[in-house]
C-alpha cells in the first residue's frame, strides 16, 4: 500500500495527514506555533517555527499511524495564503513573515492601485489589491525597511518556504500565487507587467505549476531523517482554500462549500474566469488544472461565536469542562431554546472589520434590537444567525455573477452543530450536505499528491474515491420565509451604520 502526506502550514499550527492510495485517511499529526502581533493589526510569524512545526507534525503522524515510512510515495503542500517570506541570496530569512490577517498596508494598497490602475489590476489579477494580499507587503517593506528590501532575492508564500526546506526547490502553484496581486489569473502565470510596474524582479518569484504537478523531490537528508524511500515526489499543492476544496470535492459546477472556521469562506467552483468588478469576492485559479474558483471571505464567522463563548459564555465553559463536553455544544443547545429569528435580535458579525461583502477595516460588530425580553438564548442564536446572514451575502454575489449553486457542503467547526446546519440550509435556501471526512486543506493536499503520483487519474477521480456525503439537510420552508425577511433588515443595517464606525475608532 502506498501513502501520501498532506502538509498544511496553517496560522495556528501545522497539520499533517496521511492518506492511502484509496483516498482513506489513516493518520494525522498537529503541532502548534505562536503568532506575533508586534502592533495592533499586525500579524507576523517566524518561518523557522513553521519548519520546526512541520517536522514535529510529520513525526507525530508517522508515529500515530504506525506505517512504514518507506510506504510514503508523495507529499502535497498547502497553507495559509498571501503571507510573505523574504529570503536573501543564501536562502536566509530576512525578516518575520507578514501574514494574511495583517492589516498594516492600507497606504501600500492605494499606492499599488494608483501605479497600476484599478481597471488594469482587475483585468490581470481579477481582484482589487487588498491589505491581506502579498504585493502590498512587499511594498510596505520597500517603504519602511529599505535594508531588507535591498537584500531580497526571493519572495515565497508560506507553504513554498516549507517546500524549499524539504526539497531545496523554489516553486509555487497557481491557486496560491493568485493571491499575491502579481499573478495573471486568466493566463495562470506571473504577470511581468505587474511585477515590472512595481519595480520588483521576476526572478524573486518561484516557477508556478498546476496543483497536482510534481515540482521536485525530498532532499536526501530529509529522506534519512524520516526513513522515507529514496525518491519521494512533492507536488505543487494549493492555497488552503483551493486545497480544502479538493478535500471536500468542490470540483464541478454547482458545488459550493460553506466553511465556518475562525473566518467564514464561501467557495464556488467556476469553469471560466468570472470577475466581480466591485471586488467583493475573490477570483483565483483553482487547484483543478485549468479551472477557477470564486470565494467570499468573512473575517469573523466562528470567531464571533468564540468571542461570545469567551466573554459571555463562562458558565458554559465551566460546565463543559466538568461534563467533558465542548462548550460550543452547550451554547448550541441554548440557542435551540430560542425561537428562529431570536425575537427580533439581529447581530452584525464585523468584529475584526470585514472583507466580503464590505471591504471595510473599520466595520464593527452590532447587536441590534435588544429588549428586556432577550436572554442569553436569543443572544447566542442571533450570533449564529448573523454569521449565517454574512455568509448569505457571498451567495448573493455569486448568484449575481451567474455561478450556479446546486448543493452546499458544510465544513469547519460550525458544521458540527445540527442547529447551525439547519439555519444555514434555510438562510442559503439550498440543500446542505455533511461529509464523512472534514480534515480541511491537508486532506486535499494529500489527494493532490496522490494525483501527481498517479494513484488517481485526475483530481476529479481522487474526489470521487475519497469524498463521501453522509447527511443531507433540506431547507425548512417555514424558516426560509422567516429568515428571508430578517435577512432584508440585516442587509440594510450595514449601509445605515457605516458612517458611524470611523467615529468610534
Ligand atoms: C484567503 C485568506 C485566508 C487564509 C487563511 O484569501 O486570506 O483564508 O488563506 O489561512
Amino acid at each position: 500500500m502506498e501513502y501520501f502526506l498532506g502538509i498544511d502550514v496553517g496560522t495556528t499550527g501545522c497539520k499533517v495527514v496521511l492518506v492511502n492510495e484509496e483516498g482513506k485517511l489513516v493518520g494525522r499529526g498537529v503541532e502548534e506555533y505562536p503568532l506575533y502581533t508586534p502592533r495592533p493589526n499586525w500579524a507576523e510569524q517566524d518561518p523557522l517555527f513553521w519548519w520546526q512545526g512541520t517536522q514535529k507534525a510529520i513525526e507525530k503522524v508517522l508515529a500515530s499511524s504506525g506505517i512504514d515510512p518507506k510506504g510514503v510515495a508523495g507529499v502535497g503542500l498547502t497553507g495559509q495564503m498571501h503571507g510573505s517570506v523574504f529570503l536573501d541570496k543564501d536562502g536566509k530569512v530576512l525578516r518575520p513573515a507578514i501574514l494574511w490577517c495583517d492589516q498594516r498596508t492600507a497606504l501600500e494598497c492605494q499606492q499599488i492601485t494608483e501605479i497600476v490602475g484599478f481597471e488594469r489590476i482587475m483585468r490581470i489579477n481579477c481582484n482589487p489589491v487588498l491589505a491581506g494580499f502579498t504585493a502590498p507587503k512587499i511594498q510596505w517593506v520597500k517603504n519602511n525597511e529599505p535594508e531588507v528590501y535591498r537584500n531580497i532575492d526571493k519572495v515565497l508564500l508560506p507553504k513554498d518556504y516549507i517546500r524549499f526546506c524539504l526539497t531545496g526547490d523554489f516553486a509555487t502553484d497557481v491557486s496560491d500565487a493568485s493571491g499575491t496581486s502579481l499573478f495573471d489569473v486568466p493566463q495562470r502565470r506571473w504577470s511581468e507587467e505587474l511585477i515590472n510596474a512595481l519595480g520588483y524582479k521576476m526572478s524573486w518569484f518561484p516557477a508556478s505549476f498546476e496543483s497536482p504537478e510534481v515540482t521536485g523531490h525530498l532532499k536526501p537528508e530529509i529522506v534519512r531523517q524520516f526513513g522515507f524511500r529514496d525518491k519521494v515526489a512533492v507536488v505543487a499543492g494549493g492555497g488552503d482554500n483551493a486545497a480544502g476544496a479538493i478535500g471536500t470535492g468542490i470540483v464541478t459546477e454547482g458545488l459550493v462549500s460553506a466553511s465556518l472556521g475562525t473566518s467564514g469562506v464561501v467557495f464556488a467552483f467556476s469553469a471560466e474566469v468570472k470577475i466581480d468588478m466591485k471586488g467583493r469576492v475573490h477570483t483565483f485559479c483553482h487547484a483543478v488544472p485549468g479551472k477557477w474558483h470564486v470565494m467570499g471571505v468573512m473575517l469573523s464567522a466562528g470567531g464571533s461565536l468564540r468571542w461570545f463563548r469567551d466573554v459571555l459564555g463562562l458558565e458554559e465553559k465551566n460546565l463543559a469542562s466538568i461534563l467533558g463536553v465542548d462548550a460550543y455544544e452547550l451554547l448550541s443547545q441554548e440557542a435551540e431554546k430560542a425561537l428562529p429569528g431570536a425575537e427580533g435580535l439581529i447581530f452584525l458579525p464585523y468584529l475584526t472589520g470585514e472583507r466580503t461583502p464590505h471591504a471595510d477595516p473599520y466595520a464593527r460588530g452590532v447587536f441590534f434590537g435588544v429588549t428586556l425580553k432577550h436572554r442569553k438564548n436569543e443572544l447566542v442564536r442571533a450570533v449564529m444567525e448573523g454569521v449565517t446572514f454574512g455568509m448569505r451575502d457571498s451567495f448573493e454575489i455569486i448568484a449575481e455573477m451567474g455561478i450556479p449553486v446546486r448543493e452546499v457542503r458544510a465544513i469547519g467547526g460550525g458544521a458540527r452543530s445540527a442547529l447551525w446546519r439547519k439555519i444555514q440550509a434555510a438562510v442559503y435556501k439550498v440543500p446542505l450536505s455533511l461529509l464523512l471526512v472534514d480534515e480541511g486543506p491537508a486532506f486535499g493536499a494529500a489527494l493532490l499528491a496522490g494525483v501527481g503520483n498517479r494513484a488517481f487519474r485526475s483530481v476529479e477521480e481522487a474526489c470521487q474515491r475519497a469524498v463521501k456525503v453522509v447527511e443531507r439537510i433540506d431547507p425548512d420552508p417555514e424558516w426560509v420565509k422567516l429568515y428571508e425577511n430578517i435577512y432584508g433588515v440585516y442587509r440594510d443595517l450595514y449601509p445605515a451604520l457605516r458612517g458611524f464606525y470611523r467615529r468610534v475608532t
